[in-house]
């Protein structure tokens, strides 16, 4: 880590991701680590700032989540939030107990002492998340902002630079928060903000050279923007040393293998192997509708198939991978294993296990918007860089019950229409990720003079920040019902199209 940076340590709160997003929005380069980090490790590579995350737990209970007290002697600004100003308060020597009421949701604070750290801070509603309250602060400290029910909202200790928010500066309800974030990073730690794509590229880029060497690169490219933004980045960095792989499932959208194909041979000198293996995975899908026996079956075949593809490369010694910041988060994640499994997600694209290969993963400090930017900066065609998430056992789990050749088809020709309108509308950007999800289920209808008895179609369009909730996208109901008629006339297949009206939860974005 630069020492430019900022430490963000995590004791488990649901929106600790926020607080990096928000810091790297004004551009900072900041990391997550969970609690449990050592001070040595802390100490190798010190930051400018500190930041304590909130979390689920209580100070006072034994097994709370804590960090050794020696990092205050560190010298370091320290920004405590919600669970983290607790924990500030509970190691300095001031006390927090058990609220009779939790305090959840909207708040407006009031600025009882002026201070660079509510620098341009103009709107006062904040959000609140909590069960416990501060009622003494430590010596040293005083009181700089409080709300009716939060005496202690805000708290400091100007000298040593150490700070308190009861609330959570991170989330969008909190209307001028990320102005907080801002002064205490910049105006009280003086990080300087000079962290951008155009610099993380050509760190990259050197980093990449330094560590393959004379070596070669396999990279697995699924036609979503993370793979091809490694594999464009691997790319300028080693050239010819690298080989895109690209196993096409049948499984896509319309066109889309080709599309990839053409991109990648076109725009790049690098090695491609197009491996078609439609026939393969369609025999091997036959007859199954559980999804997420589907989704076994698809990763698994997809690394038999991969392996033997890379296993023809001589000499290589590291796999590419599009591994994202979310993911690195969420497996040191203090909370990890206490959620359940709802999908088991990320299956396709495993290394394969007997090639020993090294894992060359140079996009995963980076969330989506910003390997977007990386793309865009690499010049990857806006077409890629722009497109929807897409998952990687794709339309195995929009084609509800069992996968056939027919309904493959009439699928990627309904969803081509609906991208399409939603293209011509210019609503394509503002949606986080819009698809068509053929149900098991025939309906009967009535098209000129003849009775037909074919599929229904669902519509589904949501936004969301990381896919982990989603809110359902409005559409007019003119678009709906222009998108449901060009359907109708022209997918053979369909007489029937319905609009899913879930959010995420009770739901999830998929339909499998
Ligand atoms: P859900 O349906 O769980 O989806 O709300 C959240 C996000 O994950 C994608 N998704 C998958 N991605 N393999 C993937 O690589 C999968 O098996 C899978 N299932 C869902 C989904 O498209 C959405 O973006």
């Amino acid at each position: 880590m630069s020492h430019n940076s900022v430490l963000i340590i995590d004791f488990g709160s649901q929106v600790t991701q926020l607080i990096a997003r928000r810091i790297r929005e004004f551009g900072v380069f900041c990391e997550v680590k969970n609690f449990n980090i050592p001070l040595e490790e802390i100490k190798k590579n010190l930051p400018r700032a500190i930041i304590f995350s909130g979390g689920p737990s209580s100070v006072y209970e034994e097994n709370a989540p804590k960090i050794s007290p020696q990092i205050f002697d560190l010298n370091i600004p320290i920004l405590g939030i919600c669970y983290g100003e607790q924990l500030i308060c509970d190691m300095l020597g001031g006390k927090v107990e058990k609220s009779f009421e939790r305090e959840f949701g909207k708040a407006e604070i009031e600025i009882v002492k002026d201070s660079k750290f509510f620098k341009n801070f103009k709107n006062h509603q904040v959000w609140m998340s909590h069960g416990d309250h501060i009622s003494k602060i430590p010596q040293g400290f005083e009181v700089i902002a409080k709300t009716p029910k939060a005496p202690y909202a805000g708290i400091a200790n100007e000298e040593k630079k150490i700070y308190g928010v009861q609330f959570h500066p991170e989330v969008y309800h909190s209307i001028d928060g990320a102005k907080i974030l801002k002064n205490f990073v910049i105006e009280i730690a003086g990080c300087s903000p000079d962290w951008s794509m155009k610099n993380f590229k050509d760190e990259q880029i050197a980093d990449i050279k330094k560590i393959v060497g004379d070596k070669k690169v396999i990279c697995g490219l699924s036609g979503g923007v993370d793979s091809s933004v490694v594999a464009t980045l691997i790319n300028e960095a080693i050239g010819k040393q690298l080989t895109c792989i690209f196993v096409d499932h049948g499984l896509l959208r319309k066109n889309e293998g080709e599309q990839v194909k053409e991109i990648f041979t076109k725009n790049f000198v690098t090695n491609f192997i197009y491996c078609d293996a439609k026939k393969l995975f369609l025999d091997k899908l036959k007859g199954v509708s559980d999804p997420e026996q589907k989704r076994k079956i698809i990763g698994k075949t997809f690394i038999e198939v991969f392996d033997e593809e890379a296993s023809k490369i001589e000499g290589a010694e590291f796999l590419a991978q599009g591994t994202l910041y979310p993911d690195v988060i969420e497996s040191s994640h203090p909370n990890k294993g206490a959620s359940q499994t709802i999908k088991s997600h990320h299956n396709v694209g495993g290394l394969p296990e007997n090639m020993k290969l090294k894992l060359l993963e140079p996009v995963r400090m980076l969330f989506k918007d910003e390997v977007r930017a990386l793309g865009r900066e690499l010049g990857v065609p806006e077409i890629v860089v722009s497109r929807h998430p897409f998952p990687g056992p794709g339309l195995a789990i929009r084609i509800l019950g069992e996968i056939t050749e027919e309904k493959i088809k009439i699928l990627q020709e309904a969803d081509a229409v609906y991208i399409d309108e939603i293209k011509k509308a210019g609503l394509y950007d503002k949606i986080w990720q819009a698809f068509c999800a053929l149900l098991p289920v025939k309906t009967v209808g009535v098209m000129g003079d003849a009775r037909t008895y074919e599929y229904v179609l669902a519509l589904r369009a949501v936004t969301s920040v990381d896919g982990m909730t989603a809110e359902v996208y409005n559409f007019e109901s003119s678009f709906l019902c222009e998108v449901s008629n060009r359907i109708i006339n022209e997918v053979r297949g369909i007489n029937r199209v319905v609009y899913d009206y879930t959010s995420k939860p009770p739901g999830t974005i998929e339909w499998e």
